[in-house]
């Protein structure tokens, strides 16, 4: 215990960033090392399960508490990379090690939200040696049960498998991906608030998480709500969920990196998303006929808009109708686009006419003061499958080339984005057209034991919940307990 508290108080001393805990110092006896640090208001666990809703925190379904998903879990991004960049491996990413610290305001944020994210709890944290992505299999690479990847899983039953020789064991890598795992975790554990509407983890309940993990069964959190035919997702849990699937892929050489992750359109603000769709249709009106990008995204909206985006917009549609002289057909996604582009264009006429046309009256009405939020809440969050849906095909835009300040260059360069994008439009097959839709009943699949729901209890565990309904789906895996602390 010792030595590993050493270990973790040098880290600590080296750190130096506003999402990692704040170290002061520490002393020992013999028989144990005290570390003293800064005093936080609770970890994560406290603020999602413990915390009666509005007494001392803020409400998680307020405007503010949308916010704090976002802002929460980016800080746990920025300590991450801040890690990642100094070649760390955290190791023992979950919401018990994640703190929040209680400051006067934040800055350029939401004025009421008072907290920052923090990542703590070195204590099986990991250097990767220079020049090296991975840091050679070894006791520590352990996690905490429920968040460990797939790869640690296997190392560690390699690890205890007394009939695999030492040198081959050796082999085994742990890398920087074990983290972005339990990222994703994380991030489902935070987006879903613990209703139990959602899965609130991407592998189900406790006891059957390892056996998810391995089988890759993920759990789409959007995908457990039953078929409501008023359901429309939104916006901000459809880019997460289509985050979320890439960052708990079985195969770490396919997850994103968290300079990756922070470029991802669920991290981007009102006016990222506004711009770069505005840019994206100038660039679709002046490419060549002939680079079939236009079809290929109609190709891949038709889909998941049938009916078109008249009802959701109707306002915005009455006015374009009203006064451009080219009729424009609610199909079409360049249709929705060009609609989004002409009204921001001309929202101070608009604006200026509302007291003499109704049309404009009922315009402004929506659209409020005019600025990219409102803008992102009228037309994004009410056709909720446009954003994702450009970003998704841009990709094969010829274009594609001059937008990296939209996308990582792994995602501009590699073969290993293409995967990734196939996987994140599964996910948006699975969650705007409610494929793979179990209606909330997980436990019937016979396949996937997982749990719905949550019923985590404050220690970070699961209650036990039954099997699925026919009886099987029992973990294989042993419940493994934490080591090494
Ligand atoms: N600096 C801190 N401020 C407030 N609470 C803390 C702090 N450090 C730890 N805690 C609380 O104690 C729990 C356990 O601490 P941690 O350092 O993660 O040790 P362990 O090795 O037991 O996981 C955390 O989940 C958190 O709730
Ligand atoms: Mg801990």
């Amino acid at each position: 215990m010792a030595v590993q508290q050493v270990n973790e108080t040098r880290l600590l001393r080296k750190f130096n960033h506003p999402n990692v805990v704040r170290y002061y110092l520490a002393d020992s006896d013999l028989d144990f090392v005290y570390i003293a640090l800064e005093l936080c208001e609770g970890c994560l666990v406290d603020y999602i399960e413990k915390t009666p809703v509005g007494e001392k925190f803020l409400k998680l379904h307020s405007d503010s508490g949308k916010h704090f998903k976002k802002v929460i879990l980016n800080d746990v991004l920025s300590g991450l990379n801040y890690l990642h960049d100094l070649d760390i491996i955290h190791g023992d990413i979950k919401p018990q090690n994640i703190l929040l610290r209680k400051v006067k305001q934040r800055v350029n944020l939401v004025k009421d939200l008072y907290f920052e994210g923090v990542l703590s709890d070195f204590g099986l944290s990991l250097e990767i040696d220079e020049g090296r992505r991975s840091k050679t299999a070894h006791d520590n690479l352990i996690g905490s049960d429920g968040w460990r990847a797939k790869e640690v899983l296997t190392m560690l039953e390699k690890a205890s498998d007394k009939s695999i020789k030492k040198k081959s064991k050796k082999k085994v890598k742990g890398t920087k991906a074990v983290d972005i795992f339990s990222f994703g975790c994380v991030m489902q554990y935070v987006m879903t608030e613990k209703s139990k509407q959602y899965y609130m983890h991407p592998f189900g309940d406790i006891n059957h998480r390892n056996y998810n993990i391995r089988a890759e069964e993920r759990r789409s959190y959007l995908s457990s709500l039953p078929k409501y035919k008023s359901w429309k997702p939104n916006l901000n849990d459809v880019l997460a969920d289509m985050l979320i699937e890439i960052c708990v892929l079985g195969n770490p050489e396919l997850r994103p990196t968290t300079k990756e992750i922070a470029k991802n359109p669920f991290f981007w603000d009102a006016t990222t998303m506004i711009q770069f769709l505005e840019r994206v249709f100038n660039d679709i009106k002046s490419a060549s006929k002939d680079s079939g990008f236009g079809k290929i995204l109609e190709d891949n909206w038709s889909k998941y808009h049938k009916q078109g985006f008249t009802k959701e917009i109707r306002e915005a549609f009455n006015y374009n109708t009203k006064h451009n002289s080219k009729s424009c057909s609610p199909h079409k996604l360049c249709n929705f686009l060009r609609i989004l582009r002409n009204i921001r264009q001309h929202y101070q006429e608009i604006v200026a006419r509302s007291s003499k046309e109704p049309i404009c009256k009922a315009l402004s009405d929506c659209l409020g003061q005019g600025g990219d939020e409102d803008f992102s809440r009228y037309f994004l969050e009410k056709v909720a499958g446009a954003l994702p849906v450009v970003y998704l095909s841009f990709i094969k835009h010829p274009r594609i080339d001059s937008y990296h300040s939209y996308y990582s260059l792994e995602d501009l360069n590699s073969e290993v984005s293409e995967e990734r994008f196939k996987y994140q439009w599964t996910t948006l097959d699975k969650v705007l057209l409610r494929q793979d839709n179990d209606g909330g009943q997980v436990q019937r699949r016979s396949r996937t034991p997982s749990g719905q729901g949550s019923s985590e209890s404050s220690n970070g565990q699961e209650r036990s919940q039954t099997p699925n309904a026919n009886g099987k789906g029992r973990s294989r895996t042993p419940s493994e307990s934490r080591h090494g602390k």
